[in-house]
């Protein structure tokens, strides 16, 4: 079973005991309701290092207002019962948010152009909030290796950029990890937990408007707004609301004029109240 810690104390504690031994730790942050796309960071983060540690907080900081903050699934008996089978050493679950962001916090890290467009446009403060928590995670852990997943392809660049910039990247290797799909395509998530049977169904667009502007991709097409255009309508009469669809450059996340790879395809939606994101890597 995973020693788990709730407190910045206790996991100092541990922490200096494992490096007294020389012992090389990988870290994969968490906001909990573990499935097999957290799974899977946690297996790559066993085979690249001794040890693995994994933090699950719900970060409120990167969470905006009338977000789903108050309702984000919980369950850290569960989690902890998975991350045992997974082979995770150590479980850091701060208790509250204070025990994270102490009385008179004011310390904020902000990645600015890569924050700006997409998710980050659509939730200001957003990445600011994740760029600062994954700064205090990485600065606590030193990891050898901390692990994150192309589902959220946005906030990994901006994890990338992060640990360059305040040379985090010295002591620490970030390390990408492909989506995990359910058997029929939908990009597994916490948040699918509140899907109910027929948005359950009606997710699934958002992957086969992905799939259908990569298949008009192999066929030849360049041009971002009809491959775009592929995307929206595959998912036109399934989801409630697009957010956003977009084609951006797969490595600077700026907008490009004409297909040249590699780019990203990124979708956000709304099935009912649940704002749903996933994306596609083509050309590389
Ligand atoms: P959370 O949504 O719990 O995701 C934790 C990690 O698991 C992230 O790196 C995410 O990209 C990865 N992940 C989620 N679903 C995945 C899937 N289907 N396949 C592969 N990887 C997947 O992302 C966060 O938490 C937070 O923003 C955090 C980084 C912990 C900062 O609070």
């Amino acid at each position: 079973k995973p020693i788990v810690v709730h407190t910045r104390e206790e996991l100092l504690k541990e922490l200096r005991a494992l490096e007294e031994r020389g012992v090389s730790l990988a870290l994969v942050p968490t906001m909990g309701y573990l499935h097999e796309g957290h799974l899977s960071l946690v297996r790559e983060g066993a085979a690249r290092a001794d040890r693995v540690a994994v933090s699950i907080f719900v970060n409120p900081t990167q969470f905006g207002p009338g977000e789903d903050l108050d309702r984000y699934p919980r369950d850290l008996s569960g989690d902890v019962e998975k991350l045992d089978a997974a082979g995770a050493w150590l479980v850091y679950a701060p208790k509250s948010p204070r025990e994270v962001y102490p009385e008179g916090f004011q310390t904020w890290v902000d990645v600015e152009g890569l924050s700006l467009g997409l998710c980050g446009g659509k939730r200001p403060g957003h990445f600011r909030g994740v760029a600062t928590v994954v700064c205090k995670l990485l600065t606590l852990f030193r990891p050898k290796v901390a692990l994150f997943g192309q589902k959220d392809y946005q906030q990994l660049a901006v994890i990338r950029r992060m640990a360059r910039d305040l040379d985090l990247d010295a002591r620490t290797e970030v390390v990408g990890m492909p989506i995990v799909r359910e058997p029929d395509g939908l990009a597994m998530s916490s948040r699918n937990a509140y899907l109910s049977a027929d948005e359950r169904r009606r997710a699934l667009s958002l992957h086969r408007g992905l799939y259908a502007a990569r298949a008009l991709h192999e066929a030849g097409e360049r041009d971002p707004a009809r491959l775009i255009g592929a995307a929206r309508d595959a998912m036109a009469g399934d989801v409630d609301r697009i957010d956003y669809v977009e084609l951006v450059d797969a490595d600077s996340l700026e907008t490009v004029e004409r297909v040249e790879d590699p780019v990203c395809l990124l979708v956000a939606a709304f099935v009912g109240r649940t704002r749903l994101i996933d994306n596609l890597v083509v050309g590389r």
